[in-house]
């Protein structure tokens, strides 16, 4: 062991990441430089067998790849709790200048309500649009407090990463609004739609803590201590509050369930299409900027990579998903399928030119990669062949996007989503020019 191995290892906590970057090769940004690889026919099963109808497809082949998901990659997620409840903390019929409903509404996990965990859900809907209404639903970073200035909005209790107006680990006053240019509340309730979202630390803080905080020790079996290796990880904990959140709508006659947008950026990106591609309830996907393990292909290992984001992140996917560590290659899947399980409702990919870590062209790649599962259940697909420039968004039943800029969601993003969902919705009353 060199020196300086020592030293990190008896000095320095986390040295499992910091070995790995001093050690790893270093990251990929050179497309010349992408390995040859072939990627798993979404449309061949484990058998051999070749779909070529829809009704193979629900029934053989889509059932197996959620289920190679499941085992490999996210890992497997209880259903609806029986316990689960809610509870509406707050309501506002003239909030944000009495352009909007504001709701805040409690999900209990589990009957110990005063135990937690549970999610407070926040929700603006357009105060004079027909009910009910359709919704955009995505989790946040930083706190409901924090998608708008709005002083009447709750304070999360729930552990915070450090980050502006967070003190100990604790949410303030004076995170209000932080996270506001990534969530044009006003703009979106002007084209008729509701937002709804939830802190993501509710369901399950975001650190590795051996799963002993969060949702996940409501479900071990007695003597369990963390999720098998094919259970799931704080993504699949994300994805399932998603879920819950469904179930709430099923129970609010102001808002139209049939009429969900579930979106997410980054990691909740990766989240939208985990939730998306198992609960069919959502009728839209979003992927803002998701990167690895979220649209963009890991065999290209292309900017982050499979071994990186399980060495940064232990605890996003299942345990067996670092089996693939350095060995793309024998992975039972990519992320084209997982895109393709949303087939064949609407689902939108959208990149950034700056966003390199995230791949755009494998995200590209991937939305093009399910196209074949479309087209077979007599979709349009992704109606263009390569890669579009910046800034012209392509919407066929699959959307894809190349932002100019960086890993951000923004305004010009969400402008995409609504016009997508206009489209899909049936909407001609919206009006994004
Ligand atoms: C890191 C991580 C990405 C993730 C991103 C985010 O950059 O490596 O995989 O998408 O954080 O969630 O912001």
């Amino acid at each position: 062991m060199s020196w300086l191995r020592l030293v990190l290892f008896v000095a320095v906590p986390f040295m499992g990441s910091l070995l790995y970057a001093l050690e790893a090769p270093s990251v990929n940004y050179d497309e010349s430089k992408v390995p040859a690889y072939t990627l798993p026919d979404p449309l061949v099963c484990e058998d051999g067998t070749v779909v070529r109808d829809a009704a193979t497809w629900m029934q053989k082949r889509r059932p197996e790849l959620l289920q190679l998901f499941q085992t490999h990659v996210y890992g497997r997620s209880p259903g609806r709790p029986a316990d689960l409840s809610f509870v509406l903390k707050s309501r506002d019929d003239n909030a944000l200048g009495g352009k909007a409903v504001r709701k805040e509404v409690r999900i209990h996990f589990s009957a110990k309500k005063d135990e937690g965990p549970g999610m407070d859900l926040l929700i603006y809907l357009p105060k004079e649009a027909p009910r009910p209404v359709p919704v955009f639903l995505g989790l946040n970073f930083r706190g409901n407090h924090a998608v708008h200035p709005d002083p009447a909005i709750s304070i999360p209790t729930s552990w915070m990463r450090p980050g502006e107006g967070v003190v100990n680990n604790r949410a303030t006053e004076a995170g209000r609004g932080t996270a506001a240019s990534r969530w044009p509340i006003e703009m979106v309730l002007e084209h008729g739609y509701g937002v709804a979202t939830a802190y993501y630390g509710d369901i399950d803080p975001d650190f590795d803590d051996g799963f002993q905080n969060g949702v996940h020790p409501l479900f071990y079996k007695e003597g369990q201590t963390r999720p098998a290796p094919d259970e799931w990880g704080s993504i699949g904990a994300w994805a399932w509050g998603l879920s819950r959140a469904m179930d709430y709508f099923e129970t609010d006659d102001d808002i139209d369930e049939k009429r969900v947008a579930v979106l997410g950026h980054s990691r909740l990106g990766k989240t939208a299409l985990w939730a998306g591609a198992q609960d069919e309830r959502f009728a839209i996907v979003i992927s803002n900027n998701s990167g690895c393990g979220g649209a963009a292909l890991s065999r290209r290992r292309f900017g982050e990579t499979v071994a990186r984001i399980n060495t940064s992140f232990p605890h996003w996917f299942c345990d067996n998903f670092k089996k693939y560590n350095n060995n793309e290659d024998a992975l039972p899947v990519d992320q084209h399928e997982l895109i393709a399980l949303i087939a064949p409702r609407p689902v939108y990919i959208a990149s950034a030119t700056e966003d390199l870590w995230a791949d755009p062209r494998g995200e590209f790649l991937a939305a093009k990669g399910a196209d074949p599962v479309y087209k077979l259940l007599g979709t349009e697909g992704l109606p263009v062949e390569d890669m579009p420039p910046p800034d012209q968004p392509v919407m066929g039943r699959i959307g894809y996007h190349l932002r100019t800029g960086k890993h951000d969601i923004t305004a010009y993003d969400w402008e995409q989503y609504i016009k997508f969902a206009d489209k899909h919705f049936g909407r001609t009353t919206s009006k994004v020019e």
